[in-house]
């Protein structure tokens, strides 16, 4: 499902949570990728027609989101940052629940709920209580939820967050494999989440920094990443000159990953970008800009 927003500005009050962002959403798997704060949240309600810009248009799937919201809610699953539960209902009953919401026809509903259990492998707990599921297992049941009704486009805002490293992953393969059927909305403030995305945003204090692929976010960092190795006592000079990425200590030598537009040493060993090294690459930037226009 396409998704094309024009010049749309978000204000709270005198604030701007969203400053013109203009984008295009082609379909497939879409990150939204950004900082707290950075506005992510805001996009999401706005997609997910619960909020109304200050200025802008919203179009999904041809459809202008200002006058056709009831009939994109239809079409659309959401997974809030925040989702609450009925701790005491079992996951079935939960389900059951939210499909009589969302207006799923009762000879369908039990089916459904089924299907959706078992796309998030969820299926042998149907008959357990949701208030005694981990944090992965809750995040399975939110992406559940919002796969009722068959959504041609499903958003979640921050799934990710508080999984331990293996959920995460399994977390992101299934939002692709979801990707193949559904345009995926995903928000995160995790580089390697948006891995798997076919294209991606950056956000940062309402602005919007980068749009492209994740290949091409490495690539903004193409030639300014580079391996150091400093004596300990000569370290806080480096950190406070660049933009450090990881460290690792041994012996008395720091061995670091940074930033830099020319060698930081005569030593230093250039390395290929990765994702986080562009993101970082894109953002400093930004702040940079930033703090000159205020200069
Ligand atoms: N209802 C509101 N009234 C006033 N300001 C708000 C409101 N909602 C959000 N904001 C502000 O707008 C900005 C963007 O918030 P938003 O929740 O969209 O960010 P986010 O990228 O989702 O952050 P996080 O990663 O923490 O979830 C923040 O500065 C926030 O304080
Ligand atoms: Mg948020």
């Amino acid at each position: 499902m396409e998704i094309i927003l024009t010049e749309v500005t978000k204000e709270y009050g005198n604030f701007q949570a969203l400053s013109n962002i203009t984008m295009h959403i082609p379909g497939g798997m879409f990150g939204l990728l950004g900082p707290n704060g950075a506005g992510k949240t805001t996009l999401m309600r706005i997609l997910a027609t619960l909020l109304v810009p200050t200025r802008g248009k919203v179009e999904i799937g041809g459809l202008d989101a200002l006058r056709q919201g009831a009939y994109i809610r239809q079409r659309l699953g959401y997974l809030p940052q925040e989702f609450g539960f009925y701790p005491s209902l079992k996951a079935f009953e939960l389900l059951e629940y939210i499909a009589i919401l969302k207006n799923v026809s009762k000879s369908q509903r039990k089916s459904q709920v089924e299907t959706v259990l078992a796309e998030v492998n969820l299926l042998d707990q149907a008959h357990r209580k949701v208030g005694t599921f981990s944090g992965g297992m809750r995040q399975r049941l939110g992406i559940a939820q919002a796969l009722l009704g068959n959504p041609e486009l499903l958003i979640v805002d921050e799934p990710t967050a508080g999984l331990d490293p293996e959920e995460r992953i399994r977390f992101r393969n299934l939002l692709a494999r979801l990707s193949k059927k559904s345009t995926v909305l995903l928000s995160t403030h995790i580089v390697a989440d948006v891995e798997l995305c076919d294209s991606l945003v950056v956000l940062e204090r309402g602005r919007l920094v980068f749009s492209g692929s994740p290949v091409e976010l490495a690539a903004r960092a193409s030639h300014i990443v580079w391996q150091v190795k400093v004596p300990v006592e000569q370290w806080p000079e480096v950190e406070r000159r660049y933009t450090v990425l990881a460290t690792q200590i041994a012996d008395g030598t720091v061995q670091a990953r940074l930033l830099a537009s020319d060698p930081p040493q005569a030593d230093a060993q250039p390395l290929a970008p990765r994702l986080e090294d562009g993101y970082m690459a894109v953002i400093q930037n930004h702040q940079k800009q930033r703090e000159e226009s205020h200069a």
